[in-house]
């Protein structure tokens, strides 16, 4: 590894065309890292995703069903994960379902129809409510072809006798409704999920190595300073991203004055788009990486519901978390977790699983304090404009 950032080129393949829809970080060059997790019955795609060079990865996890192949949270299909996905479906059959298991994750959904027409023979099946924003629109309006997409539950369940569905919610968010349907897959014994739970380990994931400029990026104490590249760096960086990705504005991280943030951009070296021309409006106290100990595990994921979740989705409906954990814990022979973001495959039994619920059970749900304070804000700043609702369990109780 040189000790200046080096230049990473990328080719056409991993161009994805539709970024201006939800213009996230990497843009319209979309990497993506293929693992086999389970033998010859689970895979995943992952890419990164974020604002502002606080990126996270995102994954499609891919199952063996018995007619071919489910796509579970689908990704940007580039032409490189498209050409994966082929070599998958020459031995193990044709991708013959799709699934959206989620009817908020914006992330998770845009790239459904562009993977929809990728490959027109899948039945598409979609978490029900499914909403947009400003606008409500249709269905079909939102790209989704009606003669072969289907609403899980309610049009019934794909692959029953291979997998088993569990749903989170829903909830009232306001805006819409938040829930996920969560896929047991019984050969693998391999729980996938969404948004629900992640787990954060210290090393910066492998998809990173492909560029690691978010990390080398927010590595650094000034804008005046170059992108060095070194582990140690890397390491530094990617707990802050973490940091960033889980309270939005981390206790430890003050705003510089404008006069401060000015006085150290356009330097040499620096006036690029990748150093965002030296502008960099962060000020980490001392301590920061303190923080860090709650919610990165230190030789293996920290099994977690992610802040953001917790304070911000789910403040007043801790018991519906804690119901749909119990369905997960009554599983038999569960071996391990899929997360769509962050580290997997997690290991994780119904004994972790019952570990999971009584600590959340016992502990303070949705704190306001230290890191949680900026979350804890902005949901009382929502309620107190009636963004959210007082009660999210109310809409659909009946
Ligand atoms: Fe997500």
């Amino acid at each position: 590894m040189g000790s200046d950032l080096q230049t990473y080129n990328f080719n056409q393949n991993s161009n994805w065309f539709w970024w201006p829809l939800f213009p996230l970080y990497p843009y319209g060059t979309r990497n993506t890292i293929f693992k086999e997790l389970v033998s010859e019955k689970v895979w995943c795609f992952e890419q990164l995703q974020g604002l502002y060079y606080v990126a996270v990865p995102i994954r499609m996890t891919v199952v063996k069903v018995p007619k071919g192949l489910m796509l579970f949270n689908p990704l940007p299909p580039t032409k490189a994960l498209i050409d994966s996905l082929k070599v998958l479906q020459q031995k193990h059959g044709p991708i013959c379902t799709i699934v959206l298991p989620t009817a908020s994750g914006l992330e998770h959904k845009i790239p459904m129809p562009a993977m929809a027409r990728a490959f027109p023979k899948a039945t598409l099946w979609l978490c029900p409510g499914q909403w947009s924003f400003p606008l409500a629109l249709p269905l079909t309006w939102l790209g989704f072809p009606p003669n072969r997409t289907r609403t899980l539950f309610a049009d019934g369940l794909p692959h029953q006798d291979s997998c088993r569905w569990i749903s989170l919610g829903p909830i009232d968010i306001g805006l819409g409704r938040f829930q996920e349907i969560s896929c047991y897959h019984k050969e693998s014994q391999s729980l996938l999920v969404t948004d629900a739970l992640i787990g954060i380990e210290s090393e910066p994931p492998e998809i990173f190595d492909l560029d690691p400029t978010p990390l080398l990026f927010h590595a650094r104490e000034k804008g005046d300073e170059p992108l060095k590249d070194s582990f140690s760096l890397r390491k530094k960086g990617w707990k802050r991203l973490v940091l960033f990705a889980s309270y939005l504005k981390p206790d430890q991280l003050k705003i510089p004055s404008i006069k401060t943030i000015i006085k150290n951009c356009f330097k040499p070296g620096l006036r690029n788009w990748k150093s965002h021309f030296g502008i960099y409006p962060f000020e980490w106290e001392k301590n920061w990486e303190l923080s860090t100990e709650e919610i990165i595990g230190v030789k293996s994921p920290l099994l977690q519901v992610a802040p953001v979740i917790e304070r911000l989705v789910f403040p007043r409906a801790k018991s519906e978390f804690l119901r749909w954990l119990d369905e997960i814990k009554a599983i038999k022979g569960m071996k391990r977790i899929i997360p769509a973001h962050y580290s997997a495959p997690i290991n994780f039994n119904d004994s972790d699983c019952k570990a999971l619920r009584n600590k959340i059970n016992f502990s303070e749900w949705a704190p306001s304090e230290k890191s949680w304070s900026f979350l804890g804000k902005l949901d009382q700043i929502l309620l107190n404009k009636n963004i959210v609702p007082k009660n999210p369990l109310k809409a659909f109780r009946d």
